[in-house]
């Protein structure tokens, strides 16, 4: 048997139910529950309808866990759980089931930040992560650039939207163009078919002036409305939009952006690690121009597979394993959970250390 510690991962910050369970840097089990459906016609997830799926969603998606990767509550050595950044409600969720499973269970609990765990992901693809490394983090939320020192404790912010969030955008533009939510993947999939290069959509905080206040900064919100614009000139018109050329336009200006930084930023601290996290660090785009631009630079990129950048348990049992094996002090039963969570708390510890 491995002494490496064996961690069971509970992730209830937006739509997904998700229970991971690692060994280490072993993916053992990946459960994922959602309730993305119930939210369609929403256009955007609603919280109170989150909450309830979470609640409905537990216990089978931990018993399908632990039954996936064929252990016992009892055999694993601690219990992760996302205690923030994300909806209150759905945060509240996990948590109490995590502190649940872990009192009942007699085993340590992690309450850990959502985003730290979007970056841990990549070592049960990867292997450890080689210190300092940038993490670009992009998902419907947040848009971040983090340099990152140690996942157990050392994440420091370089940036982030002052606005929209990076799948935000996604989501908001799949709308106009009349395509479902969540809008990144049918977006990844109609710009495969269209003209990058057709419509010059502008850059956000990329101009010359931009660059020097707001250098690892990122805005989407200009972005969308160009396109809201372009799509209003053209029914005014009476002309066809051209769904998937502006698709693959749009997608062109958020991944030219979020790569453009994140190639500044690494060179700016001389690091040669780029991890790409979140759920839109799935967009093959994405993926795609960071591996050529980082490559001329000589930056390795690491992404997980896409399965694992949108939102999942085992991120948080990947965080939970790497804070046991830093030796972290494990989390209080009283800790609450954080909607607002920063960044550099990679886990809450006490709840008068959450107190801010
Ligand atoms: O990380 P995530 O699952 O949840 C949050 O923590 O927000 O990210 C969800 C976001 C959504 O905005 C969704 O549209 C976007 O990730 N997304 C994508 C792709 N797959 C998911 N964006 C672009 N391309 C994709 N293939
Ligand atoms: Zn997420």
């Amino acid at each position: 048997m491995s002494n490496e510690p064996l961690v069971l991962g509970i992730e209830t910050s937006c739509d997904e139910t998700g229970v991971g369970i690692v060994r280490g840097h072993t993916l053992l089990a990946d459960a994922v529950a959602t309730s993305v459906d119930q939210h369609v016609r929403f256009g955007g997830v609603v919280p109170e309808v989150a909450s309830r799926a979470h609640l409905e969603a537990m216990v089978p998606t931990v018993q399908r866990a632990l039954d996936d990767a064929g252990v016992a509550l009892s055999d694993v050595d601690a219990i992760a759980v996302t205690a923030g950044p994300g909806l209150a409600g759905a945060l509240l969720v996990g948590v109490a089931a995590a502190k649940a499973y872990a009192l009942a269970a007699g085993k340590p609990l992690y309450g850990v930040n959502h985003l730290s765990a979007h970056i841990a992901v990549d070592t049960l693809e990867n292997g450890p992560i080689p210190a300092p490394a940038l993490g670009l983090l992009v998902s419907g939320g947040h848009s971040s650039l983090l340099l990152v020192e140690d996942l157990a404790g050392r994440v420091e912010p370089l940036g982030s939207t002052i606005d929209d969030a990076a799948g935000e955008a996604y989501d908001k533009v799949a709308r106009l163009l009349g395509m479902p939510f969540p809008g990144g993947p049918p977006i990844d999939r109609a710009a495969r078919e269209g003209d990058p290069g057709a419509i010059a959509f502008p850059r956000g905080l990329t101009a010359h002036r931009d660059m020097e206040k707001h250098r690892y900064d990122f805005s989407f919100s200009g972005l969308k409305t160009a396109v809201a614009r372009w799509i209003e000139a053209k029914k005014r018109a009476g002309e066809a939009v051209a769904v998937n050329d502006v698709a693959a336009s749009f997608q062109e200006a958020v991944c030219d952006v979020l790569t453009r930084k994140a190639v500044a930023a690494a060179k700016d601290h001389g690091i040669d690690t780029l991890l790409l996290g979140g759920g839109v660090a799935a967009n093959s785009r994405l993926r795609s121009m960071a591996v050529e631009r980082c490559e001329k630079a000589g930056i390795r990129v690491r992404v997980p597979r896409p399965g694992l950048c949108t939102d999942n348990g085992a991120m948080v049992a990947a965080l939970g394993s790497h804070l046991v094996a830093a030796n972290v002090e494990p989390s209080d039963l009283g800790i609450p959970t954080d909607s607002a969570l920063p960044v550099e708390l990679v886990s809450i510890v006490r709840r008068e250390v959450a107190a801010r």
